[in-house]
């Protein structure tokens, strides 16, 4: 299975749930544009945590230096972005990929990440929050999924447990809701993996992915 992992903004922890995603499914990542290098970027966050083979780690299409949206972190390095790179998914069968931000971030100034998903049609996870804000963000999120037609295989919670807000998301977002990832501390490989295993059930995520590409 080849899924999207996409969020409703930067930092709500999609890196964090790739990484138990990709272990559990024995998957490898991609995150396709890295902006920011100077801390640990994303793909040596999934190496750390997931303690995937080295094979498992595609290599980021492009790299930028400076930590802004992958559009103007580009211009900013002159560095062109081409769509047609980007469409090329990798031949990995089993296989993570990581978006960058929110679904609506710009990859250039003619196409936003939601257009790229739509290009590679295949599904993709929403990381949300379960805190206050997060009901309109996901809201929001699912609509510019959708109106793209990119197939939404559910949504993914991260944070404390609040009810009412997966109860209302699942509800007027007529879709799954996959779990909900704590808030970890200490993270670490063990702690991740113990944690994702109660978190989430690999074979309804499965389910759930052979129901929208059937
Ligand atoms: N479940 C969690 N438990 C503890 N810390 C977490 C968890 N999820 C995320 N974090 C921490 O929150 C920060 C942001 O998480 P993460 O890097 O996964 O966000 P992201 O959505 O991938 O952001 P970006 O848009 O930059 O790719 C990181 O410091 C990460 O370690
Ligand atoms: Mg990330």
């Amino acid at each position: 299975m080849r899924v999207i992992v996409t969020g409703t903004d930067t930092g709500v922890g999609k890196t964090i749930f790739c990484a138990g995603l990709a272990r559990s499914l024995g998957a490898a990542y991609w995150k396709p544009i890295q902006s920011g290098l100077l801390e640990e970027t994303d793909t040596e966050v999934v190496q750390r945590l997931a303690e995937l083979p080295a094979a498992k780690l595609i290599a980021e299409a492009y790299r930028l230096r400076t930590p802004a949206s992958p559009h103007w972190a580009a211009e900013i390095e002159n560095v062109l972005v081409e769509p047609d790179v980007l469409s090329s998914l990798p031949p990995e069968e089993c296989l993570v990929i990581e978006g960058a931000g929110g679904a609506l971030v710009p990859v250039t100034r003619h196409m936003l990440y939601a257009d790229m998903f739509a290009r590679w049609s295949i599904p993709a996870i929403v990381c949300a929050r379960t805190s206050l804000g997060t009901i309109n963000h996901t809201l929001m999120t699912l609509e510019a999924l959708r109106i793209r037609r990119v197939p939404v295989l559910g949504v993914a919670f991260i944070g404390d447990e609040h009810l009412e807000n997966a109860r209302i998301i699942e509800a007027l977002g007529n879709v799954p809701n996959l779990g909900r990832l704590p808030w970890l501390s200490p993270l670490t490989p063990d702690s991740l993996q113990s944690a994702f295993g109660r978190s989430f059930s690999v074979s309804s995520i499965r389910q759930h992915y052979d129901a929208l590409t059937r």
